[in-house]
């Protein structure tokens, strides 16, 4: 199957001009599967509650998730992407799933990032699994990959790809993401942006070096850190199902979870 993801720069508040680079380079893909950064079509360093609010949108009804359910129908193409979510009297970090079917699901971040604590509240949306046809898929955004028990969950029920919408600033990331992926026999697509935000005091610069990672811990593709970049890739996503290390050990078979018991 081909996996991808584009590496963007938004500009902050921009949502239409941010939205219609997407999809124009989303056009130019042939992809079945694409990862865009988190927070894709806003951008990241918010300056208050009210400036999210205006900022964030209803899911599936806001625009940019009907923009994206239009693109997927249009080039048959599954995407997951960030974006600010307005709830119910509360905002969420999310990520959305759609498809040649339209829209599928969404997921708000369970593991907030420094001063995203004043903007969201942490997710309370399930970590699922979703079956595309050509691989099981699974979601997590950004800091969730400090927290190596997202992906295990994800791996053991049954994702073959951890797409990982992102906005990096600390370097650890990507070498990080190869032990989530060799310690899971999983692909990971992490989509990450470029370019420096300073909307307030503290200066944010983004990593860029958005990669697609193998089941072994191979660096399939590794962005560069500072280009916008469109990238799709083939993978045979089937290689996710072999959890065998050696002829004796199994990857989920082997695990001693109930330490209390020993
Ligand atoms: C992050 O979670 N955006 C670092």
């Amino acid at each position: 199957m081909k996996v991808g993801f584009l590496q963007t720069s938004p500009v902050f508040g921009e949502k239409s001009k941010n939205i219609n680079i997407v999809v124009s380079r989303i056009k130019q893909l042939n992809a079945d599967l694409v990862v865009l950064p988190e927070l894709f079509n806003t951008g990241y360093q918010f300056k208050s509650k009210d400036e999210v609010v205006s900022l964030a949108e209803k899911i599936p009804d806001g625009k940019t998730t009907q923009a994206l359910i239009n693109i997927s129908k249009e080039k048959h193409i599954y995407i997951v992407a960030g974006l600010a979510e307005q709830g119910k009297g509360r905002c969420y970090n999310s990520a959305v799933l759609t498809g040649p079917d339209g829209f599928v699901d969404s997921y708000r971040k369970l593991h907030l990032f420094y001063n995203e604590k004043q903007w969201f509240v942490p997710g309370d949306t399930k970590l699922r699994v979703y079956d595309i046809g050509h691989a099981r898929i699974g979601i997590m955004i950004c800091f969730d990959w400090f927290f190596p028990e997202v992906a295990r969950y994800l791996a053991v029920k049954g994702a073959d790809i951890i797409c990982h919408p992102s906005n990096l600033v600390l370097p650890y990331c990507p070498q990080a993401m190869i032990t989530r992926c060799i310690e899971n026999r999983v692909f990971a697509v992490t989509a990450n942006r470029i370019g420096v935000e300073k909307r307030t005091g503290k200066a944010l610069a983004f990593i860029g070096a958005s990669q697609i990672i193998g089941t072994k811990g191979e660096i399939l593709y590794r962005a560069s850190s500072d280009h916008e970049e469109s990238i799709v890739i083939k993978i045979n996503a089937k290689k996710a199902h072999d959890k065998q290390i050696t002829q004796l050990n199994h990857i989920f078979n082997d695990r001693r979870i109930k330490f209390d018991t020993v």
